[in-house]
């Protein structure tokens, strides 16, 4: 999946232009408060997503004006195509090769990108639920279908919650747990096996590419802990076993009011070196592992959708030291990469791609630099 060509027209800061990006990595660099991420967030929406950022569709048309347009020529499903996204009174509406769409997110799987911003550090600093969402959305973006398994076992979670509120009241109730407790196991079987299997692919991708990022100093490892099994195993015998666990966690579920086990409490263990990346990690080392899982991430969609999604990392450089903003910038062959940065010295270590400079919204080219 190539980016060919963007147009852009009353986006943010940016100002109307046209940007033609290079097939291997872009380099966008500029001071603060320039239009950087912008640019990244402008060929996210192509995926049909919502801003990374989590604004609202009408806070992307540029003060002032009433309407944004952005027009993306890509290469993607082998031939040539071309996506247009407008907003307009606080909405967005898309058209996908001439053909318009009922909405903007039924772009979604004809244009895919993975992108790093800052704020998904969260997935090493934050708790188990940034993690869980991160693995969800992830094999969501492979298995549509895993959405309507996710919400089944959500609403039948609040159910069993419900009733457990409801027993100390109504003790004949008590029967009736188990019909929900049944329905629980089934649906959870299934979402803790999807992880497995999922986190499986994923883990043996990061790995190699910290691996890459580390320049094979340091070990990265990403393991599935869950509050009712210790050994992984099928959807049927995940299920049989948090059928027993729920039945077994009762008196203590009933005691709080809500289901202490269960794929909604489980997590991912991230390790470097074998220790907790979470509570030991240094910033270099946590920024490192998120890189590695989004790139994973990028792997693992080329798997399932048979071409490379592109790769949008925003400000993945401050913080890492010069051997691993080389690996970035010089190993990631064969992807087409948008990469923002502050220094314009990287561009230096580039061996091949282009550079953009951005001031005040103003986007323009730049050859780049000799390779030292
Ligand atoms: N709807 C909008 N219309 C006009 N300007 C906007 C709009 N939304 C945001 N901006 C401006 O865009 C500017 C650039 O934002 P952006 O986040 O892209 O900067 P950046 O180059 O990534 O900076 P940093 O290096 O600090 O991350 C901000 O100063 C902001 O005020
Ligand atoms: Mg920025």
């Amino acid at each position: 999946m190539k980016v060919e060509q963007l147009r852009l027209e009353h986006y943010r800061n940016l100002e109307p232009g046209v940007l033609r990006p290079c097939e291997g990595v872009n380099v966008i660099y500029g001071s603060n408060a320039q239009g950087k991420t912008n640019l990244l967030e402008a060929v996210w929406l192509f995926t049909g997503g919502r801003s990374f950022r989590g604004s609202k569709d009408g806070e992307l048309i540029a003060f002032d004006e009433e309407r944004a347009e952005l027009t993306m020529d890509f290469f993607a499903q082998e031939r040539q195509q071309q996506a247009k996204v407008t907003i307009a009174n606080g909405k967005r509406s898309a058209v996908l090769n001439g053909v318009p769409k009922a909405s903007a997110s039924a772009l979604i799987g004809s244009f895919c990108a993975v992108v790093f911003a800052p704020v998904h550090l969260s997935l090493i600093k934050e708790g188990p639920a940034e993690r869980r969402r991160f693995l969800d959305a992830a094999i969501c973006q492979e298995k549509p279908a895993y959405a309507g398994l996710i919400s089944r076992y959500s609403h039948t979670l609040s159910q069993r919650n419900a009733l457990l509120k409801d027993v100390s009241y109504h003790a004949e109730l008590l029967d009736t747990l188990e019909i929900w407790e049944e329905k629980l196991a089934r649906y959870g079987g299934s979402i803790a096996g999807e992880r497995l299997r999922y986190l499986s692919g994923l883990s043996k991708e990061a790995q190699e590419v910290y691996r890459g990022i580390s320049e094979g100093k340091e070990r990265f490892s990403a393991r599935y802990r869950s509050t009712f099994f210790e050994e992984g195993g099928d959807a049927r015998q995940l299920a049989g076993q948090l059928r027993q666990k729920l039945f077994a966690s009762r008196r203590e579920d009933l005691a709080m009011g809500f289901t202490g086990c269960g794929p909604h409490r489980d997590d991912v263990e991230i390790t470097i070196d074998g220790k907790s990346a979470r509570a030991f990690g240094s910033q270099g080392q946590q920024r490192s592992c998120v890189l590695a899982l989004k790139l994973a991430e990028a792997s693992m969609l080329r798997r399932s959708l048979g071409e490379k999604p592109v790769v949008l990392l925003d400000d993945v450089m401050s913080e890492l030291d010069v051997s691993r903003q080389d690996y970035l910038l010089n190993h990631i062959g064969g992807w087409q990469v948008f990469i923002t940065c502050c220094e314009p010295d990287a561009i230096l270590r580039m061996a091949s791609g282009a550079a953009f400079e951005i001031d005040k919204g103003r986007f323009q080219k730049e050859a780049p630099g000799p390779v030292p």
